[in-house]
This record gives structure tokens, sequence and C-alpha cells, in this order.
């Protein structure tokens, strides 16, 4: 969730969605899951861009309103707010995803006294997916087993590397080895399903660097590793000491080096890659909740900055949790804007995000354009042919090296 907001048009102060996004519309088909936002952290890491606020942050600004300690009940409120909007829609809640910033930080009653919020006013469907994410040095047994008997059914915690250099040039707070102790701890609480989130091409990691954090992680044991190349975001800490020669730039070719050396280490340890940065050892470790806005489903993102697609409409909450419990205690949505979708909108978006899948997306949504260069990528060795062949476009490993440049290409 990127920090900036789009323009686009108001949102009806009660949040109403047009008659052709509601239920009645025909929204019946998709599943519906929630994002529940947390916008705060202890501290920030330089390279960060998420809607979070430090304590230093918030001071003087957004009052009590924004606090900590009120936050659970601002993100109720709109839960309960979701359930007007949404009327007589009869879903159930198929995936539950909470977010930071670090949910963490929250007590962990918090947490479940939200997921209880979501259970209460629209049920959540058997075998619903509930994950949150998690700082390695903010939880504890204690805390992971009071998640597990409110609900929870999946950890994700932010491993980033298990180099102390490496960690320190990201500001992480926590010691290498601790997020593989959590992965022990979550699967002694009860959790199946339990992701590390990593981080290569830091300025300072090497390719032995990587690997030891591949291999750290894969050791660990979880079911579920997502591997993102740092993206250096404007405006961060980290931007302007690389602006400042502090540290150096990072390179496109190392992060295509190392990418290949994620999938190797990760596939021979029996982890298949389903979306360009997530791997998992099985279907069903898979995030349901990511393979939802990867599908064009339904989902409602709920706190501040959040964004939400629902039958077609994408809107996007205010970014401050002042503001947005302000709103709330108003009676008022706290979105800030929304756009309605075209046809074309969702063909380009489901290219997009389909292409990224191991299912690939499906040939006949592209334009003779897009189909063109679809057929050049398979001559270029960018897109696989048995798929091609039965009418889909799917990532090779050299066209996933270079997937937003073919994705680009196929929009055409
Ligand atoms: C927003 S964080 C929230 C999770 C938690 N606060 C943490 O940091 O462990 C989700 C994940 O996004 C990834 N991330 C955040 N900023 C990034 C950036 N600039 N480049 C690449 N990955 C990033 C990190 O891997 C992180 O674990
Ligand atoms: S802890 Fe996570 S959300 Fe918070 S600043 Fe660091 S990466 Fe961003």
């Amino acid at each position: 969730m990127p920090s900036v907001l789009p323009e686009g048009e108001p949102v009806p102060r009660d949040g109403a969605l047009p008659p052709h996004a509601t239920f009645g519309g025909g929204a019946a088909h998709r599943p519906l899951g929630f994002y529940l936002h947390v916008p705060y952290c202890a501290t920030r890491c330089g390279y960060c861009d998420f809607n979070t606020y430090t304590a230093t942050e918030l001071r003087g600004s957004g009052g009590a309103l924004a606090s900590r300690e009120n936050y659970a009940d601002a993100l109720i409120d709109e839960i309960r707010l979701a359930r007007k909007v949404l009327g007589d829609d009869p879903r159930q809640v198929e995936t539950v995803f909470v977010g930071g910033g670090t949910p963490t930080l929250l007590p962990a009653a918090d947490l479940v006294r939200m997921l209880r919020a979501l259970r209460e006013e629209f049920g959540l469907a058997p075998g619903a997916e509930v994950t949150t994410e998690a700082n390695p040095e903010s939880v504890d047994p204690a805390y992971l087993a009071e998640l597990r008997e409110g609900g929870f059914t999946r950890m994700s915690f932010g491993m980033q590397s298990a180099r102390p250099h490496v960690l320190k040039v990201l500001d992480r707070t926590h010691t290498p080895g601790r997020p593989e102790a959590c992965v022990a701890e979550a699967r002694a609480a009860g959790f199946a399903h339990v992701n590390l989130d990593l981080i290569y091409g830091t300025p300072g990691e090497s390719d032995d660097d990587w690997r030891a954090s591949l291999d750290a992680a894969i050791g660990a044991g979880p079911d579920h590793v997502s591997a993102y190349a740092l993206i250096v975001e404007d405006g961060t800490r980290l931007a302007s000491r690389i602006r400042r020669g502090e540290v150096p730039m990072t390179d496109d070719d190392e992060h295509a080096d190392r990418y290949l050396i994620a999938d190797e280490r990760l596939s021979a340890a029996g982890y298949s890659w389903y979306e360009v940065s997530n791997w998992a050892t099985a279907d069903a470790a898979r995030c349901r909740h990511n393979e939802l806005y990867w599908t064009g489903a339904d989902w409602w993102g709920a706190g501040p900055g959040a964004h939400s697609h629902v039958g077609g409409v994408r809107w996007w909450n205010v970014k401050h949790p002042g503001a947005y419990a302000q709103a709330l205690a108003e009676s008022r949505t706290p979105g800030a804007g929304r756009e309605i979708l075209t046809a074309e909108d969702r063909r380009v978006e489901r290219i997009l995000l389909e292409l990224r899948l191991a299912a690939g997306c499906p040939l006949d949504i592209l334009t003779g354009a897009g189909a063109a260069a679809a057929a050049r990528a398979v001559a270029d060795g960018l897109l696989a042919a048995a798929p091609y062949a039965e009418g889909r476009a799917v990532l090779t490993l050299r066209g996933r090296l270079l997937a937003d440049a073919v994705v680009r290409d196929l929009t055409d």
C-alpha cells in the first residue's frame, strides 16, 4: 500500500456504493476479504514508505484520537460501517489480513477484538484464513497463543535478512535468529501457516549474505516465503543516504542475480513460486488473501490509508490516524476518494495482476497489440510455450526477471 493517495471523486458521506457494485448488482459470486491496517511502528525503518507512524511522529498531531489505545475501537467502527454499506450482502468473510505498520504493537486482545467484530457483523466462512503481520521482536509465546486461541490461523514475520550488517542498513531492531525462533514459537502455538518476508538487494549485501538469509529462512521451516527486491522509495531516509553517497545505490543486475539465487534455493527446498515474489510448500500454504487481490475479488480495507475494492469501485481512506478516527467518531466514512473502474480499467488490471501468477492470464483478454507482444515474448523465451499453445500467458523464469516489462508490453 503506497503512502501517497491517488486523485479521485469524493466518497459519499455515508460511504454508500453505487447500486451496480452492491450484492444485488451481481457481487454474489466473488469472495470477500478484509484487510485491517494498523498504522503504528516502534521505530521507522529507513526504507519503508508504508502509512505508519511512530509515537514521536504522532506527538502533537491528531490528539488523543490518533492514539494506539483507542485504535481498535475506531477500526471496529469502520467494520460496523462496512456492514451498513454492504447492506444485505450475505457473504461471509473468506480471508482477513491484519497488516501494518506493526499490528503486534497492539495488545493481542485488540487484534482478537477486531476479528470478533468481523465475525459478529459478517461471519467468517468455514476454514477462513486469518493472518497477521508481526515484527519478530514484538511477539512472544503467550502473545502468539492468545492470537491462535482468538481465531488467527496464519503468522507473517518480517525477517528481511539473517545478516547483522544488512539488518543494520535496513534499521531493523531484531537480532539475527529471532525470526527463526518466531517460526518455532508460532508452530508451538498451533499455527499451521507461517510466512517469512525477506528483502534482497540491500546496499552492502553480497550474494553469500543473501544465500545465508535464504538458508536461515528455509531452515526455520515456514510453509511460505516472500522475497522482495529492495525498492528505494522517494522521501525515505534510505533514499537520502544513497543520495549523500553514504551507502551505494542498489543495482538491477544484482537484483536479477539475487532473484535467481532465491528461486533456485527455494525450489530445491520444496517451495514453488505461485506469484513472482511468493513461494509456498503446497497449494494450501499459499496466501489466500493475496490471491484474492490478484484475482480481482472484493476486499474491504479498513484503517487509515487503506484501499478497498468492491464490485469495480476502488476507494481509499484518509491517511492520518487522527483524521481517520475523527471521521468515524462523527459517523462519516473515512473514505477520501474513489474511482469507478471501467471495463477497460479492469481488463488492464487483470493483465497486471494475473500475469505475475504461476497460473498466468488468458490470452483472450489481450488486444491485437498485446497478443502480438505475447507472441514476441514466447519467441524471446519470456513466456512459456506450452501454456501459450493452450491459450495462457505464463512467465518463464527469465520472464519473471523482466516481469514489469513483459506486463507493460502485454497491456498495449
Ligand atoms: C510494511 S511491512 C509490515 C510488516 C512488519 N512491520 C515488518 O516490517 O516486519 C511488510 C513487508 O513489506 C516489505 N517492504 C516494506 N518496504 C519495502 C521496500 N521499500 N522494498 C521492499 N520491500 C519492502 C518488507 O519485507 C516487509 O516485511
Ligand atoms: S517495522 Fe515494518 S511497517 Fe514499520 S517501518 Fe519497518 S518495514 Fe515499515
